[in-house]
């Protein structure tokens, strides 16, 4: 099987699931059941399976089942390309998050070499009229699938970044601690940028390539100030602007994903909430067909409530993209009609809620 997917997904003491096993093969999954019923849980969970704090952006504490609080656990299998992979992702009360892959203790930038995971969550419908940073996270996600050492770019810049921020709330004014954090930040700066034009460029490509149903988003990074070429002189120049600031001032941390619908020309913030979420689904399936060619596989797509807002027809499309891209896509919606068009080519759950415990129901159709 060349594809990227999840065959088996358990969840223990996760949220309002105290243990819910899913087994899967590589079609899309539809998830369906009422309101707060645990849906969006499980793509939470599925979440976890690649570097960071997944979809909710949740501590590891938030995840642990109330009242009983004992923490929790997610463990899954994952075909990736000819390979099959165990992992196992945990944390106890009150400690951070641990990671084994295939048994071994992996930090959870290995899951980025592995696992290539993308989301779309409501909160994102706001995406492009909001701050930059949900841009560029959203961005860093795209980058991550493309170049997996993204993950430890990012992570090294932001170490880096934190220890000269202290310095400057400190007042530290001897260039001598400065130089071997600034050159850090430099030199990871510049693999996170060129990471990301990378992906832009991917993204651009694939759109252009396709016939979808989709707008074509035309992007750009950009930034709050523009990124110098050469940051490490321009840190080290910048140090007495940032200590009255009390922060960094330039760098990639401050940059912007810049969207156009493409064929009105209009920015992405102005289009409206139908066609700015058009606009992600775009993107995301770009991303899945850039992938498909460049990794071997398409992505493993979270699509949360993403069919609700669509008309019967774009929902048919997205349905049929989806099918011929061959992405596991995990999608959720309050209603099983929601997915009456993907029929057979799809696999299903219900979940439901009794006593605050969500019951996970696998089924043949919807
Ligand atoms: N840590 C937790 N422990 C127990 N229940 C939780 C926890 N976090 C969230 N929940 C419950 O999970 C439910 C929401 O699940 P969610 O997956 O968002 O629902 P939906 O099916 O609408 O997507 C809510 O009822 C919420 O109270
Ligand atoms: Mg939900």
């Amino acid at each position: 099987m060349t594809a990227l997917a999840l065959t088996e997904l358990t969840l223990s003491h996760f949220r309002s699931h105290k243990r819910a096993a899913i087994t899967l093969d590589a079609r899309p999954l539809a998830i369906f059941g009422p309101n707060g019923a645990g849906k969006t849980n499980v793509l939470e969970a599925a979440s976890l399976l690649s570097p960071g704090r997944g979809l909710r952006r949740a501590g590891a504490d938030d995840l642990t089942r109330r009242p009983e609080a004992l923490g929790w656990k997610i463990t899954a299998i994952l075909q990736s390309l000819h390979q099959t992979h165990e992992i196992e992702t945990w944390a106890e009360a009150g400690n951070p998050r641990q990671l084994r892959i295939d048994g071994k203790a992996a930090p959870q930038t290995a899951l980025g070499r592995i696992a290539r995971i993308l989301w779309l969550v409501p909160s994102m419908d706001r995406l492009w009229i909001e701050g930059a940073e949900g841009r560029r996270r959203f961005l860093d996600r795209a980058t991550l699938s493309f170049e997996p050492t993204h993950a430890e770019a990012v992570l090294t810049y932001d170490k880096a970044m934190r220890e000269r921020n202290r310095l400057l709330k400190d007042m530290v004014r001897d260039p001598h601690w400065y130089t071997a954090i600034e050159g850090q930040m430099a030199e990871a700066g510049a693999a996170i940028q060129k990471n990301r034009h990378r992906a832009i460029a991917e993204l651009t490509t694939a759109q252009e390539a396709a016939t979808t149903a989709f707008p074509t988003a035309m992007l750009t990074l950009t930034s709050a100030e523009p990124i110098p070429d050469n940051l490490q002189t321009a840190l080290a120049d910048n140090r007495n602007r940032d200590m009255a600031a009390g922060r960094t001032l330039i760098g990639p941390h401050r940059a912007d994903l810049d969207a156009v619908f493409a064929d009105k020309g209009v920015p992405a913030k102005d289009c409206s909430t139908g066609e700015q979420k058009a606009l992600l689904i775009s993107l995301i399936l770009a991303n899945g067909r850039a992938l498909a060619r460049d990794f071997g596989a398409p992505p493993i797509l979270l699509l949360d409530e993403v069919a609700a807002h669509l008309d019967a027809a774009r929902r048919a499309a997205l349905y049929d993209e989806i099918c011929s891209l061959g992405a596991q896509a995990f999608m959720t919606g309050t209603g099983a009609e929601l997915f009456a068009e993907l029929g057979r080519r799809a696999q299903y759950v219900e979940v439901t809620e009794t006593d605050g415990q969500s019951i996970v129901t696998q089924k043949d159709t919807p």
